[in-house]
């Protein structure tokens, strides 16, 4: 695969939720700037025609932007095409192959459940139309181990790995980015970064609405495969990894995937599962189901870096606050010379990731007045600009470019669900938590880092 851009982009799904929601208003900016002049195929069992198409992506833009240019928009519309059809029937991507007309290298988008990958990846070389393409797959990537495995067989049988782009849309987002480069831009946290220094490090993604609809989604992942294996697991690889020894993706994917490799395999002891009050009821979820809406693991990283150091992520759903944030608690100075210091309020790095984006120092000074009694500050940098460039934006700009730094690769993938595969399917009843709080209290006591988990402001 050259390193040339992409010619065209075929979105398969291009009616569905997730072009609705965030693909229509990324390749909208990406017109907006003039990074996407190339031709979009939207591809979907819908009896639609162009017109219909061009209505349901003004509506996703209107959505999530709150208004539209209209030349923008008219640029947009002038790259779409739509060719509706049975992702089964040879004949849909024969119409996709006339629809391709000279395109050398095309990306194929496949914004569909992990089911329908099989088909439309045959369909595809079937027709010709995957000849000099490369693949973007959306999450979820598998189910487990075996069915990872399966998947990226399938996709091997008609694309290599360099061609292939696994989304996690985390990945593209802005304080992401900037937490890798904190961290390898400046030399002043190295000689901390590490098991001397560092008391333990805590991820929290809370959101504050439940399943919204989703029920029957999310009733068949769990908020383990929904946002930890994935999401989260990749911010840990972020805060655990080595420096890159240079920048292209496999030189940082190289580094991440020595993390998971010495990533201890999980046991039931290090999760605590719960379900908010309430779930059961929502359209799709099963009558009693077990599937966890709340989860808080423990990680080990057998490194020299990181041994028994431990990594705690904390997800749900239905929590008081929609923020996710990371907290990289150091020990304790060995002696209290001048009051004594809480061991809660020792020096931190937090990591604001959503929906600020800001990393702060945590530190003691001393309070104003005469005795030397201190009080805990933070220094923050904050980037409150407006623009931050939305997920989807950057990777499927980057997808086109053939840039996959900042994509899954076939084993980091397989490695994560190694390390989650003995907690999946849990079918004992998760432990159950009122709605706004921070998950199951009694389940949660005594588990969580040394001197407590930091709940993150709104
Ligand atoms: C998705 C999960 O991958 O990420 C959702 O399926 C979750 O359950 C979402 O709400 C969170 O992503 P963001 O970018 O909206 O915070």
């Amino acid at each position: 695969m050259s390193q040339e851009r992409s010619d065209t982009l075929v979105l398969f799904g291009a009616t569905g939720d997730l072009a609705h929601k965030k693909i229509f208003p990324a390749l909208y900016a990406m017109v907006a700037k003039g990074t996407l002049n190339e031709p979009v195929i939207g591809v979907a069992f819908d009896p639609w025609d162009i017109a219909k198409l061009q209505a349901r992506a003004r509506d996703g833009i209107v959505n999530a932007i709150g208004s539209i240019d209209e030349k923008i928009f008219a640029r947009l519309a002038s790259l779409l095409r739509y060719v509706s059809g049975d992702y089964r029937a040879p004949a849909t991507f024969d119409k996709l192959k006339t629809a391709l007309g000279s395109a050398q290298r095309p990306l194929h988008y496949l914004a569909v459940p992990p089911a329908m990958f099989e088909v439309v990846v045959q369909g595809l070389e079937q027709s010709g139309a995957a000849q000099g393409a490369r693949l973007m797959v959306e999450k979820p990537f598998g189910h487990d181990l075996q069915s990872a495995r399966w998947l990226n067989r399938v996709l091997h049988l008609v694309f290599d790995e360099k061609s292939i782009f696994r989304i996690d849309h985390y990945l593209g987002k802005e304080a992401i980015q900037n937490l890798l480069y904190f961290r390898f831009a400046n030399s002043f946290l190295e000689p901390i970064w590490n098991r001397n220094f560092v008391e333990s490090v805590q991820i929290t993604m809370a959101e504050d609405f439940g399943v919204e609809g989703r029920g029957r989604f999310y009733d068949e992942v769990g908020c383990i495969r929904d946002v930890i294996e994935n999401h989260l697991l990749n911010i840990l690889l972020l805060l655990a990894m080595e420096p890159p020894v240079g920048r292209s993706a496999d030189d940082l994917i190289d580094e991440k995937v020595q993390v998971l490799r010495a990533i201890r395999t999980l046991t039931r002891d290090d999760v605590v599962r719960g379900q908010f009050d309430g779930y059961l009821n929502e359209p799709g979820v099963a009558p009693n189901s077990p599937v966890e809406t709340f989860a808080a693991v423990r990680f080990f990283v057998d490194t020299w870096r990181w041994q028994d150091v431990p990594f705690f992520i904390r997800a749900g759903k239905s929590l008081p606050v929609h923020a996710t944030e990371v907290i990289v608690r150091l020990k304790r100075p060995p002696l209290d010379v001048f009051d004594p210091i809480k061991p809660s309020d020792c020096n931190h790095v937090r990591f604001r990731i959503d929906p600020q984006v800001a990393i702060s120092i945590g530190a003691r000074r001393k309070a104003p007045g005469d005795d030397m009694v201190g009080e805990q500050v933070e220094l923050t940098a904050l980037d409150d600009s407006k623009g931050d460039m939305p997920p989807y934006e950057r990777l499927i700009g980057d997808a086109m470019n053939g840039n996959g730094q900042l994509f899954t690769r076939q084993d980091a993938s397989e490695l994560a669900w190694r390390i989650v595969g003995p907690v999946l399917g849990d079918t004992t009843p998760p432990a159950i938590y009122a709605p706004k709080t921070w998950g199951p209290t009694e389940a949660m006591a005594g588990f969580g880092p040394p001197n407590g988990w930091i709940n993150p402001s709104k």
